[in-house]
């Protein structure tokens, strides 16, 4: 248990809301929203999943839609972006954009995590996936009056029209902001740990995906600074977890792997891959609170997973 970390909590409630919840990711450098896309590419493409989607939407995109942009980049048709807080600006977008497309023209090699530590999920190799993004495909998607297209809907004027191929909402409660069975793929990178209502969110992804069409989440379950040991949010007692969270908007929802297994089959889905890394150190179940220290011996060790799962066809 970490002093810091509550007293930090406690201080929220009397901070200005707008300077809190000011974390938004790594989105911010282009070569990190396109090292998520190749990896998130890269899996899809290994469990047989659709990889050139028409409709893509993405949960908690953070400091910029570049991830989101790298997908319309490679070729899908529209975007829409739901955060809890909107973080993105058009100018920061737009910068994003435009490195991006020079990666993709020039098929640069994913950055790995010598460039971003940590960076998740692992890959087999960082060479650019010609085998998925063909010179046939990229030719396509890479022509010069389509990514000027794609610009133009960055600007703000673009943003504000009614046939605008990208859509960013936040914040985002409801189920019922796109229709049902419109979305061709569903992903999200660090965010499903923050997510406050995680079976409502997984049920949106489900009523969101047409038949047979997957989503894919990079889920972190560590501390993120709640506490010095990896699995230390697990030994707050509910009570105490109130003012460590004190007055943000979301913090980490201290799910173990296994409750976002349970709420996906819960929305109906079918997991295709669940990519676990583990670890062994951090406190021991003795040393958890109630009801952390009965987890099973899996959620104990689970660090974070890449879950790949599919809406039943
Ligand atoms: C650690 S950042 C990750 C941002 C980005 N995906 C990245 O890879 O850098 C977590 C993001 O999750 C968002 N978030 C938290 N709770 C959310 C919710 N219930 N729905 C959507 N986004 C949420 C935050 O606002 C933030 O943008």
């Amino acid at each position: 248990m970490s002093m810091a970390a509550i007293a930090k909590g406690l201080t929220t409630y009397v901070v200005p809301p707008r300077w809190l919840n000011r974390s938004d990711g790594r989105t911010h450098a282009a070569r990190y929203c396109y090292s998520v896309y190749m990896r998130h590419l890269l899996h899809l493409h290994a469990v047989d999943a659709d990889t050139n989607p028409h409709t893509i939407a993405e949960i908690g995109p953070g400091a910029s839609i570049g991830t989101g942009l790298a997908g319309l980049i490679a070729g899908a048709k529209r975007y829409h972006g739901f955060d809890i807080k909107a973080y993105g600006s058009s100018p920061q977008n737009l910068a994003v954009f435009d490195d991006l497309v020079s990666l993709f023209k020039s098929r640069a090699a994913i950055p790995g995590t010598d460039e971003f530590t940590n960076i998740k999920p692992a890959i087999e190799t960082t060479d650019f996936p010609r085998h998925i993004l063909t010179d046939e495909r990229l030719a396509q998607a890479l022509a010069d009056d389509r990514l000027a297209r794609l610009r133009a809907a960055l600007t703000p004027e673009g943003i504000a029209a009614s046939d605008a191929p990208i859509s960013y909402v936040a914040p985002w409660f409801e189920d019922a902001q796109l229709s049902r069975g419109s979305v061709d793929w569903i992903f999200s990178q660090a965010v499903m740990e923050h997510v406050d209502d995680l079976e409502a969110t997984y049920a949106a992804c489900r009523a969101w995906l047409a038949p047979g069409k997957a989503m894919s989440h990079q889920i972190d379950f560590k501390s993120h600074g709640t506490a010095s040991t990896w699995n230390g949010h697990w030994a707050y007692s509910d009570s105490t977890w109130r003012m460590v969270r004190g007055a943000r908007g979301y913090l980490i929802n201290r799910a173990p792997h296994s409750r976002h297994r349970a709420a996906m089959a819960a929305a109906g889905f079918d997991i295709l891959e669940d990519f676990r890394v583990t670890r062994s150190d951090g406190l021991g179940r003795a040393r958890l609170a109630a009801p952390y220290r009965d987890l099973a011996e899996d959620d104990l060790t689970t660090a974070g997973a890449f879950i790949v799962a599919r809406a039943p066809a």
